[in-house]
């Protein structure tokens, strides 16, 4: 394994992503039901960007599924689903959130990284989406990843991806290190992207779609409690203004691509 992965999975084992999004108990029913609760209250572009009501009977490929919120929406809304996660306390967390949501016969889920996807799948699996939120920028190596999604993918498959945006309101404040970490500090990220650089690390792929969304405008120690209560900047900003500013400034970069 790379050295980059071998420190990426150190992290993501000592902190699944999202993993502290509830206090209730860990690994119940009502832990998982509070974790996606807070999932898409605070990102709800999430939900249609993955656009999960529309894969019913669709084969889907998740690349780093993390603590398995998304994973969960697509076989409600009646997936195919096949996973593959770096870190394997990650993977073990899925396992069982799908296990107790009776799901495990809908799921393949795999142990490994990105870039081994080969060994496993091919173009001939017929994927109709493959997906991936948060993590190429956190792979060792986001073209070798690309590549291997390239020969998963035949002329039907849609790939939508998430990385994190260069031209960003978190990017800036990040610059002049004034960041507040809503989840995790330390996260090994190895890179941030505009839309000219989505031009060309993806141009093997039929560009469809590049937007930008999601600004975090809430302040932390509550929001930590489970409780939303806005810095006085966005409290007081007209929402039409934060819809165009999250549009513009938002530190999601949402690639949907074909081949
Ligand atoms: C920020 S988390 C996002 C998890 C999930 N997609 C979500 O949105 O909650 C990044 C995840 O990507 C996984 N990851 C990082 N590099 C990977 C790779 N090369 N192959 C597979 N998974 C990877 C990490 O272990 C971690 O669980």
């Amino acid at each position: 394994m790379h050295k980059l992965n071998k420190i990426s999975k150190r992290f993501w084992n000592k902190q699944p992503c999202n993993i502290n999004h509830s206090k209730k108990k860990f690994l119940s029913k009502e832990y998982f039901d509070e974790i996606t609760k807070k999932r898409y209250f605070v990102e709800s572009h999430i939900k249609k960007f993955a656009d999960f009501k529309n894969c019913k009977n669709k084969n889907v490929l998740e690349i780093g599924f993390g603590i398995g919120t998304d994973a969960i929406q697509f076989l409600v809304n009646g997936a195919n689903y096949n996973g593959v996660e770096l870190s394997n306390k990650s993977f073990d967390i899925t396992k069982k959130r799908i296990e107790i949501f009776n799901y495990s016969k809908k799921s393949i889920l795999i142990n490994d990284e990105a870039e081994n996807l080969l060994k496993y799948f091919s173009a001939k699996d017929n994927f109709h989406l493959i997906y991936s939120f948060g993590v190429l920028h956190h792979s060792s190596s986001l073209s070798k990843c690309l590549n291997v999604i390239h020969k998963l993918m035949n002329k039907n498959t849609i790939c939508k991806i998430m990385l994190y945006a260069k031209n960003s309101y978190k990017y800036f404040l990040m610059k002049e290190n004034l960041i507040r970490y809503e989840a995790q500090k330390g996260v090994p990220v190895i890179d941030f992207y505009d839309h000219s650089d989505v031009k060309t690390i993806f141009k093997k792929f039929k560009i469809i779609n590049i937007e930008q969304d999601f600004i975090f405008p809430y302040k932390i120690k509550p929001y930590k409690r489970n409780k939303y209560e806005k810095i006085n900047h966005f409290k007081f900003m007209n929402k039409k203004i934060f819809r165009i500013l999250s549009k513009n400034l938002g530190e999601h970069l949402l690639i949907t691509l074909g081949k």
